[in-house]
């Protein structure tokens, strides 16, 4: 007798939905298969058992011009879980002279703390050093299989140079780590400021002047003739714009081992919300972009160019984004995503095959960030991270009823087809419509991920 079984279910297997019964014992997946029993049972009928739902790129409790993300481990992996993610990967930060391995020590304390849901982490480079590079190493052993780098955000103190990135990326190909950057010309983006006037400084349309789709792709134009140069693998983070999906696509044609990200802010919003009243609500680097670069990431994201769809979940309350004083320079940068993810990347209007969206959320991020098959899929001897999704629910997205710690959502009043029911993360269920949130802070774990799969580089 099995412990817990979704019974007549429609299992979403690698690539299609079959009906059947998905039972787990413990923390693993025991089975699949027909007439399965449990000492509990539980009716998925009309609904999909999907894998729990990875979320690879969040910013929890992240400092950002004088503020800090609102959600920490605990809000944000409880938010996601509501909505069906089961794994999240957010970042380490490097300190004043230290390397990267102190920032994990600091990031994995605070995560064991509050995180409600299985975790890892992108290694990020901020001040690249001697003592950074003796350290890369060590990542693997660490469990830690991805870098982070920046192209921009100079003043932080974060951007790279050509040089130094060329040294990272050649050290990355060595050690088999694989590089995720943020690409936006930082020099570009200094130049476009410097040539504006004070005035028109002001305000957030200074946002979309300074950061032109242009200085995304040269940015990851730049970062793919490195990689295909050094032969490293290289992860393209929130890619915003259907240039930026279109440079990646033509590098990938040409032998670059090169993959990208998006996310739904870039599929769903676009610049024209910044010129509403509170626009500053909107604000995000890479910023929304013009309406018609969306298609070509839907497109690319259905061609397998973009791999992966994350939320860069960086959430800041209205206050904090207030008190930016008209200038882009004191405002803090990111939109709350964790929770809305699934049913905006599950959407059946707009094109994408459901499959393919599914293994976006899925199998992908778990291939490439190297903890497949023990997330991302549902096979026997996976984790039991499982959830059961309504695909034919109606419902409005409502800041008020939403569980992260802003208090207000990118997509209020949007229509939404689809809902998550049901969260199970190795084997306990943390969250269900019914009963509401039953996890708990801290029971989420570190994961130790391996290299990243080669077939997404091939
Ligand atoms: O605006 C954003 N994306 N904030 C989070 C930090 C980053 O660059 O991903
Ligand atoms: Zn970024
Ligand atoms: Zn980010």
């Amino acid at each position: 007798m099995y412990d817990l079984v979704l019974k007549n279910g429609k299992v979403f297997l690698a690539d299609r939905f079959v009906d059947l019964d998905l039972a787990i014992s413990g923390e693993k997946i025991a089975a699949i298969g027909k007439n399965l029993s449990g000492a509990r049972n539980i009716n998925a009928a009309n609904r999909w058992v999907l894998p729990g739902i990875i979320d690879a790129h969040t910013h929890f409790s992240l400092p950002f011009a004088g503020a800090v993300s609102a959600d920490d481990f605990f809000t944000g992996t409880r938010a996601g879980a509501i909505g069906g993610v089961t794994t999240i990967i957010d970042f380490t930060a490097q300190q004043g002279e230290e390397g990267i391995l102190a920032g994990l020590i600091r990031r994995k304390a605070q995560a064991a703390e509050l995180a409600a849901i299985d975790y890892s982490f992108h290694a990020c480079i901020g001040r690249f050093s001697e003592q950074v590079a003796a350290e890369m190493p060590q990542l693997l052993t660490q469990g830690l299989s991805s870098l982070k780098i920046f192209t921009a955000y100079g003043r932080s103190g974060l951007m790279q140079s050509d040089f130094n990135l060329l040294r990272i990326m050649k050290k990355c190909q060595e050690q088999g780590i694989l590089l995720t950057v943020h690409a936006e010309n930082g020099p570009l983006i200094d130049d476009l400021t410097a040539a504006l006037s004070p005035e028109e400084l002001i305000g957030i349309a200074a946002l979309c002047k300074t950061r032109p789709v242009i200085t995304e792709v040269e940015a990851i134009a730049r970062v793919g003739a490195f990689a295909r140069l050094t032969g490293c693998q290289t992860y393209i983070v929130h890619t915003s714009s259907g240039a930026g999906a279109l440079t990646i696509a033509s590098l990938r044609k040409n032998q670059t081992p090169i993959i990208g990200e998006t996310c739904p802010q870039y599929l769903y919003l676009d610049d024209s919300l910044l010129q509403e009243p509170n626009g500053h609500y909107f604000s995000c680097c890479p910023p929304l972009r013009p309406v018609e670069e969306k298609a070509a990431l839907w497109e690319n994201l259905n061609n397998g160019n973009l791999a992966v769809i994350a939320t860069d979940h960086c959430p800041f309350k209205r206050n904090d984004k207030d008190s930016w004083q008209k200038s882009i320079s004191k405002l803090p940068m990111g939109l709350p995503g964790i929770e809305t993810l699934v049913p905006l990347a599950l959407q059946q209007n707009k094109g994408l095959p459901t499959a393919t969206a599914i293994r976006a959320l899925t199998e992908n991020p778990a291939r490439i960030f190297g903890i497949y098959p023990e997330k991302g899929c549902l096979l026997p001897g996976s984790d039991a991270d499982v959830i059961i999704y309504d695909p034919h629910r109606d419902w409005e997205i409502d800041s008020t009823l939403l569980h992260m710690a802003t208090d207000y959502s990118p997509y209020q009043g949007l229509q939404i087809r689809g809902i998550n029911t049901m969260t199970i993360s190795r084997g306990e269920v943390i969250y269900s419509e019914e009963d509401g949130w039953q996890g708990k802070k801290g029971r989420g774990r570190f994961l130790k991920r391996r290299p990243t799969d080669s077939y997404f580089f091939k």
